[in-house]
């Protein structure tokens, strides 16, 4: 990465760890990344796993950063926000990797009109396979998108949408998504086991055949329709399965689960910035 903004992560937790991971693993330097969180003992681990400066106090972190990265979850993001107000200058880029909340309420929290771009990863950026979907407001130029952009790839592939509305969309499938297959998973494993598999045969049979999958559909030149249709034999067993989940309305129940999760963060993402 070309870029050697100081980077300060206020909340050394999960996401916190895979992003600082996955910076360092692509070449940016340790003593470029800096971390804050309340808890000494997580921050003790990070420094000598990772080599990274450590704070106790997020104002004293931002006073040396050039982009922060707000990696705490929602329910405490309005007083870490508020807690900043006096060290944050106009120069800094906030990135907000927390769910549900909007752009415009961090700002009102931070206290200004700052650069900042909200994002919405998911789980299996732990694995750095993450889908992250990213939102800039008025105030971030190009430049701050390239930078975001290398600083998200880390932990995954990053995709921009122009509306804020859209990070709720994004939420109802890659950020809630990982259940929805994990869950798919959870029932293969059940079906192969009342046809006979035993549970461990059925779970990793279901797991692989997820990976497999998955990973034929990221390589195609063919959208999962047509790698669908290529498997399914005329009069075979997968269009005997795959009928089965048609005559059972399976996008249709698709469409209100994701529907579902949408309205969800709709709803949360008031509630969440419903604080003064
Ligand atoms: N995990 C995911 O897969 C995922 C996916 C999408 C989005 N996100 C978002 O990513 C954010 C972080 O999630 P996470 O899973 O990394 O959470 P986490 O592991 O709980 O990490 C958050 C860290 O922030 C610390 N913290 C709390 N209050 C603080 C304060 N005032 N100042 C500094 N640090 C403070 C927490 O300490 P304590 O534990 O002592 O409170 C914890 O170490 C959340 O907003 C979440 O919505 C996560």
């Amino acid at each position: 990465m070309q870029n050697k903004s100081v980077i300060g992560f206020i909340g050394a937790g999960n996401m916190a760890y895979a992003l600082i991971k996955g910076l360092i693993n692509n070449g940016y330097g340790a003593e470029n990344i800096k971390v804050s969180d309340l808890d000494e003992s997580l921050l003790n681990s990070r420094n000598s796993e990772l080599g990274i400066d450590t704070f106790t106090n997020n104002s004293d972190l931002i006073s040396v950063c050039d982009v922060i990265v707000l990696a705490v979850k929602p329910q405490v993001m309005s007083s870490v926000c508020k807690g900043l107000q006096g060290a944050v200058k106009s120069s800094h880029l906030f990135i907000s990797i927390a769910a549900g909340i909007r752009a415009n309420d961090i700002c009102r929290w931070l206290g200004g009109d700052l650069a900042l771009v909200r994002t919405m990863p998911n789980t299996p950026a732990l694995v750095q396979q993450g889908a992250t979907g990213l939102f800039a407001n008025d105030l971030v130029s190009e430049e701050h998108k390239q930078i975001v952009t290398s600083i998200l790839s880390a932990i995954g592939d990053c995709f921009w949408v122009g509306e804020e509305k859209l990070i709720d969309a994004i939420t109802a499938i890659s950020g809630s998504g990982p259940a929805y297959f994990f869950l798919m998973m959870q029932s293969m494993t059940q079906a192969g086991m009342a046809l006979g598999l035993d549970e461990k045969t059925a779970s990793a049979l279901s797991v692989k055949t997820a990976l497999g999958a998955s990973v034929m559909a990221a390589n195609s030149d063919d959208d999962p329709k047509q790698l669908r249709a290529n498997v399914t034999s005329p009069n075979g067993t997968t269009q005997a399965a795959v009928e089965s989940f048609q005559d059972q309305n399976f996008e249709g129940i698709v469409a209100n689960a994701t529907r579902a999760a949408y309205d969800r963060a709709h709803e949360l993402s008031i509630q969440l910035g419903d604080v003064d």
